[in-house]
Parts: C-alpha cells; sequence; structure tokens
C-alpha cells in the first residue's frame, strides 16, 4: 500500500495533468476545504436601472402582489399517484401547463424562504421555475390562499433599452428577502430583483418590440430581471455544477446551499476521476440580501462536503439534518428520500417522492418541505410535514 502511494504520488508529480490531485474533488474524502469555494459576485447590471426608471415613468413597475392579484391560471387538488411519503397537499397545474413537452418545472421556493415570518405581504406564495430548452425560464407565482398563478418571465437587461431572454436549466431557486437565487449549471448562482418586475405588452418576442414602442416577452405579461451574478471561480478546470439550491435559516448567520446533480459511475471525460457530489453552504447577509462577500466581491464557502448519493435533484439542511431528493426515472418508478446528518449514514427512505421529483425547499413557519414533479401530463406542487 504504502509503496503504491508514493508511486502515485511521484506520477501525479511528473504528469502535466495532474486532474486527480485537485483538492477540490472527493475521492477517499468526506470534508472539503472550505477555502477552496469561492465565487465571484459581479457588478450591478448598469442597464436595469435605466429601464426601471422607464417602468415606473409609464407605470409598469409592479410588485410580487400586484402579480399575485392578477393571477390568470388556477391550481387544481390533485390525486397523484404519490410514493409511500404521503405529502399533505398536491396541486395540479391547469391542463396546458401539466401537458406542455416545451416547459418544464424544476425549481421551487417559497414566502417561508423569503421571510423569517412566512409570509410575503401577508400572502403564502410558492414560487416555481420552469425552462424551455436552450431557449428561456418562466416563473409561477402562486398564492397558496387562492391557488391561482401567473407566469414571469426571467431576462437579462443588456442595453438601457432592451433585455433578453435567460437560456438556462434553472434547476433549483430561492428566494431571500427582495432577492431570487436561481442556478445557472455550469456557471454559478444568477440574482433576480423582486423590487422590479414590470408589466410589458402581450407580444411575441423578448425584448424591445419591432415598432420600438414598447418591449414583450413571448405572450407573458411580466418580466423579472436580473441584477447581478455569483460565478465559480475556478475555470473549467475544476467545474461545479450548480444543480440546486436551498436556504438554512438555522444556520448562523442564514446560508445558502448549493448542490451537484452527477449520475451512477460518472467520470470526467478522458479519465478515470469521478465526478465529485458536493454541498456547498455560503453565508448570507441579511442586511442586503447578498451572499457574505469580502472587499474584494470574493464570497467563501463555510461549510463544503462529498455526499455520496448520485441523482439528487434537490436538498436543504435544518438545525443539522439534511433531506435529499433523489429521483429514479418516469412512473412507474419513484423518487428516494435521504434524511442525513453529518458524520452519519444516510437513511433511505425508497419510494418516497412520486417520479420526477425536484428541488426541495423548506419551510420553517408550517414545518413543510415541498417538491414539484416534471414529467409531462404527471406535474405537482407537493407539501410533506417534517
Ligand atoms: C418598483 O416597485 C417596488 C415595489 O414593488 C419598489 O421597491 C421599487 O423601488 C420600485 N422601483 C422604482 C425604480 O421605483
Amino acid at each position: 500500500m504504502r509503496y503504491a502511494f508514493v508511486l502515485t504520488a511521484f506520477l501525479s508529480l511528473c504528469l502535466p495533468v495532474a486532474i486527480a490531485a485537485d483538492p477540490r474533488y472527493c475521492e477517499g474524502k468526506t470534508t472539503l476545504n472550505d477555502k477552496d469555494f469561492t465565487l465571484k459576485e459581479s457588478a450591478d447590471n448598469v442597464h436595469l436601472p435605466v429601464l426601471a426608471k422607464y417602468f415606473k415613468s409609464k407605470g409598469k413597475n409592479v410588485s410580487v402582489t400586484a402579480v399575485l392579484e392578477s393571477a390568470n391560471r388556477a391550481l387544481s387538488k390533485g390525486s397523484p399517484s404519490v410514493g409511500n411519503g404521503s405529502p399533505v397537499e398536491a396541486w395540479a397545474w391547469n391542463s396546458g401547463d401539466d401537458n406542455t413537452k416545451d416547459w418544464v418545472p424544476q425549481g421551487i421556493t417559497s414566502s417561508a424562504d423569503a421571510f423569517g415570518k412566512g409570509t410575503w405581504n401577508d400572502h403564502n406564495v410558492w414560487i416555481v421555475s420552469w425552462y424551455r430548452d436552450k431557449d428561456s425560464v418562466r416563473l409561477s407565482f402562486v398564492d397558496r390562499k387562492t391557488h391561482k398563478y401567473r407566469h414571469v418571465m426571467l431576462v437579462y437587461p443588456t442595453a438601457d433599452d432592451d433585455f433578453i431572454s435567460i437560456a438556462i436549466h434553472a434547476g433549483g431557486i430561492m428566494w431571500y428577502g427582495n432577492v431570487l437565487y436561481v442556478v445557472d449549471t455550469k456557471v454559478g448562482i444568477r440574482a433576480f430583483d423582486l423590487d422590479n418586475i414590470w408589466e410589458i405588452e402581450i407580444a411575441d418576442g423578448v425584448g424591445k418590440t419591432k415598432d420600438g414602442k414598447g418591449y414583450s416577452a413571448d405572450g407573458y405579461l411580466y418580466v423579472l430581471p436580473q441584477i447581478r451574478y455569483y460565478k465559480w471561480t475556478a475555470g473549467d478546470a475544476s467545474p461545479f455544477r450548480f444543480s440546486w439550491v436551498s436556504l438554512d435559516r438555522s444556520d448562523s448567520p442564514d446560508t445558502l446551499m448549493v448542490g451537484e446533480f452527477v449520475r451512477q459511475g460518472e467520470k470526467f471525460p478522458n479519465t478515470k476521476t469521478p465526478v465529485p457530489i458536493r454541498y456547498v453552504k455560503y453565508d448570507l447577509d441579511a442586511t442586503t440580501r447578498r451572499l457574505h462577500t469580502d472587499d474584494k466581491g470574493i464570497a467563501t464557502a463555510s461549510w463544503a462536503h462529498c455526499v455520496n448519493i448520485v441523482n439528487v435533484q434537490g436538498a436543504f439542511s435544518y438545525e443539522k439534518t439534511f433531506y435529499i431528493s433523489r429521483s429514479t426515472g418516469k412512473a412507474p418508478k419513484s423518487g428516494d428520500l435521504f434524511t442525513w446528518e453529518q458524520g452519519k449514514t444516510a437513511k433511505e427512505h425508497k419510494g418516497w417522492f412520486m417520479a420526477g421529483n425536484e428541488d426541495l425547499s423548506f419551510n420553517p413557519v408550517r414545518k413543510e418541505y415541498y417538491t414539484v414533479t416534471e414529467y409531462d401530463s404527471d406535474r405537482y406542487i407537493l407539501a410533506y410535514k417534517v
């Protein structure tokens, strides 16, 4: 054993590509060095304030409450082929959203992420993200009292008078005060400003309309602009998959956790190096609603760990217990829940979720957690009691 170790160490010194030596990888490790996990905060988008001024002048800067009050679609009580976890609530989308093959739901967050009291301006709210392949992301703002909802498109301001859609997977979302965090798989985390939701024309195309007199977003009434992003700093040499995101209000300060979706046996291309599966937490600043950064704009992880469970679509932690959502494919398959505490073996609850379980979000006020299921004609928002 000792000889083999020395030989490996010797080889990795000689070989020009010592990919397995990356300290961020998991081979043989559980805890990782927090300092190795850094994100760089971008400057704020310079076009956003100019556009904001324009929409305000037209009386078209609207609030989250106004979006909820303008809801034009309704959820209905669903009776899905649930797993053995027995949700306390199951809500189906309207038939168009349930059946569409264009849009796929992925991420979920609630007003209990936004504020510790659990509500946004007295509304109990869910936000769900949907992606349209290589094209755009929309959000559903759901009012849990009326069970009505309204879609809002995510946009990126590209000029003082234009914006484009955002072509990411949006595998997880997290709402913190006036900021909505959305994971961008290969890049990092994007942040959107909920103090700026703009009402636009209902027309085709995204951005400035052809006549130059207004704005549109593929027929949706509202857009939510990106304000900044947090970029993985290690580049392609040491990628991190930003697959999901969640909030932990039981950490002090509050933390944002991101994690990686990795398939069974996945290796980096042309290597024998297994793709690591890591969960990383960053401290949040409850005043600015940003990640805590140093004076150079670098956010350094407060916790980083390897968690060897494949196909994880979402997870959250609360008071040191982690809840982990693993998918296994379409029905009749079902999804699994794991509960885990650091230093212990994860406990598997096989078949807990119906097929298609995705991101997770916890609500400490109602002692509930949420997921969405992704497969067309079998899509629900599910709530479970802890
Ligand atoms: C737009 O409205 C929000 C309230 O929803 C407010 O916080 C924000 O300051 C407004 N933006 C501008 C540019 O007035």
